[in-house]
């Protein structure tokens, strides 16, 4: 173990959102936290944002006075860069700019001492560009903490090209020590999260835009059977679709323009009529007094059928066969291996592997249906399916009484393909992968990056391998096949590991 103790002094400079939030972080863990911001009027607030928090959290019982005001003797103001010279890390939250920030490390080599580490906030800089031209660049990491930082449990630690390895290890360990999930990411765009999370968003607007499934629907569709806290579309407007929209291109012109995340024309659309979100009052929904936002699409109610065969012997059927024989449902085993689902009469009701459901009719010579992933086929209450265009509402009407049979809600979409959880999971996979490929973090990282960074319900790397690789894999093949996009190209990893038989993780 080689964090930092309690016994170093950490400053913080910066007394905004960020920098507020991780001087509560470090002082409660322990150290004396000096704070530092060219306005007086920021520290004010930074301090008065702290004491809210920690009075709060006496009032929630999850705190003692004592501890309260322990943590608050141990925050130092200071006015002066000079006053930050005990300090053995100083950790940089101030305006997004690399000319201010490079000229802030300038400074400070010349006031800490030669074994102080330097560490940036930034979300988008890279840690190689701020080190450049320091005495000491090898000194210099990332440590990317997540907004609300006193709650979020992601620190990303950065590394630039020069960074010294236990420098990082360092700040890994100390960010652990602080209660956090610290996961090693090397410098490149978006670093974990920003980067993976991006299909998040983009291949939900993608279906919007296309007309596969309206706002409310694929929201619903991702919380009620992806297990998501919160839909895309509901994140955006809490993070702020301005936000979010130059983040996007952030990323996308810090790739040099590579099309897997190229921004929405609809984000563009959004932003310039001002529709920010929860802040400006609406966005993708209306939060202002009295709107009412429209609902996700819910079948009306069908019959259910009386038997159905299972075909294929996927695992991850087994929890809707289960539901099927407990709604009294006979349940039979077919012998078409090479897919997956079931049938009702003629009609096939197929998990999606991507392939749209048109396609799917005219290739097998029988009307077919696709229905979506869910992270828990018993838990999940929503289901969306989607039947080819030459499919007749009377089959598509069987395949809704089944799954409502089962307990669950059915959102009939527009044959798009991959629906919208397999998607979208299939999509963030990929992203993850290319990631690991890349050397931007271990499939650890990816995962655990995602479940703390952005609270996912499942890491999308231990989630392909649940769904099986090979299937994740025939998902981006079909996307790719069907749009003919480079964006929708599969990882090498994903190809190496099915190929070779080999796990992600
Ligand atoms: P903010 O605008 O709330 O706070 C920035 C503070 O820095 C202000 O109080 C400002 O007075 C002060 N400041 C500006 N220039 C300064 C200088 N030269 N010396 C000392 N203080 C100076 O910004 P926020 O949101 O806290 O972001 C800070 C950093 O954290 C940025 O690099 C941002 O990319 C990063 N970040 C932001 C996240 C967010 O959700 N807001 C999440 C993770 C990272």
């Amino acid at each position: 173990m080689t964090a930092l103790a309690p016994t170093h002094p950490i400053a913080v400079i910066g007394a905004g959102t960020m920098g507020a939030g991780i001087v509560q972080v470090a002082a409660a863990a322990g150290h004396t936290v000096y704070i530092f911001d060219t306005s007086e009027d920021a520290i004010d607030k930074g301090i008065a944002q702290i004491e809210k928090f920690l009075a709060r959290s006496v009032e929630k019982g999850r705190m003692v006075e004592g501890e309260r005001s322990a943590i608050l003797n141990r925050i130092m103001r200071c006015n002066k860069l000079e006053d930050l010279a005990p300090a053995k890390l100083v950790i940089e939250a101030i305006v997004e700019n690399i000319d201010i920030k490079r000229a802030l490390f300038g400074q400070l080599e010349d006031i800490l001492s030669e074994d102080a580490i330097l560490a940036s906030n930034t979300s988008s800089i890279s840690i190689t560009q701020i080190a450049t031209n320091l005495k000491r660049p090898e000194r210099m990491v990332g440590m990317h903490f997540f907004n609300p930082a006193p709650l979020m449990k992601l620190v990303e630690i950065i590394h630039g090209l020069v960074t010294d390895k236990q420098v990082a290890d360092i700040l890994f360990d100390t960010a652990a020590a602080w209660g956090k999930k610290a996961v090693h990411a090397k410098s490149t765009p978006g670093f974990i999260v920003n980067r993976v999370a991006r299909p998040f968003y983009s291949e939900a607007l993608r279906i919007l835009q296309e007309g596969g499934a309206d706002i409310p629907t694929i929201d619903s569709c991702i919380k009620e059977c992806g297990g998501f806290r919160m839909g895309p579309f509901e994140l955006m407007d809490l993070i702020g679709n301005d936000i979010n929209f130059s983040v996007t291109k952030s990323v996308y012109e810090a790739f040099y323009q590579e099309p897997r995340y190229r921004p929405n024309l609809i984000q563009q659309e959004q932003v310039a009529a001002g529709r920010y979100g929860r802040k400006s009052g609406q966005g993708y929904y209306d939060y202002r007094e009295g709107a009412v936002n429209p609902a996700a699409h819910t079948a009306e109610p069908e019959t259910a059928p009386t038997e159905i065969t299972l075909i294929g012997n996927n695992p991850l059927l087994a929890p809707l066969a289960d539901l099927a024989e407990k709604a009294g449902i006979k349940v039979t085993m077919g012998d078409r291996e090479e897919l997956a689902g079931f049938m009702i009469e003629d009609i096939l009701v197929i998990l999606s592997d991507g392939t749209p459901a048109s396609e799917l009719t005219t290739v097998l010579g029988k009307a077919a249906i696709v229905f979506d992933l869910a992270l828990d086929y018993k838990a999940a209450s929503r289901i969306a399916i989607a039947k080819g265009d030459q499919v007749a509402d009377a089959d598509l009407a069987k395949a809704v009484g089944f799954f409502q049979a089962l307990g669950k809600k059915v959102s009939v979409i527009d044959d798009c393909p991959g629906l919208i959880v397999m998607r979208i999971i299939s999509m963030l996979a990929n992203e993850g992968s290319d990631a690991v490929y890349q050397g931007v973090a271990s499939p650890d990282g990816v995962d655990i990056a995602m479940m703390n960074g952005v609270n996912y319900p499942c890491g999308p790397l231990k989630w392909a391998e649940d769904i099986g690789l090979d299937h994740v894999f025939a998902v981006l093949d079909a996307l790719s096949a069907f749009y003919g996009e480079d964006r929708y190209r599969t990882s090498p990893l994903i190809r190496r590991a099915v190929i070779a038989g080999k796990s992600l993780l």
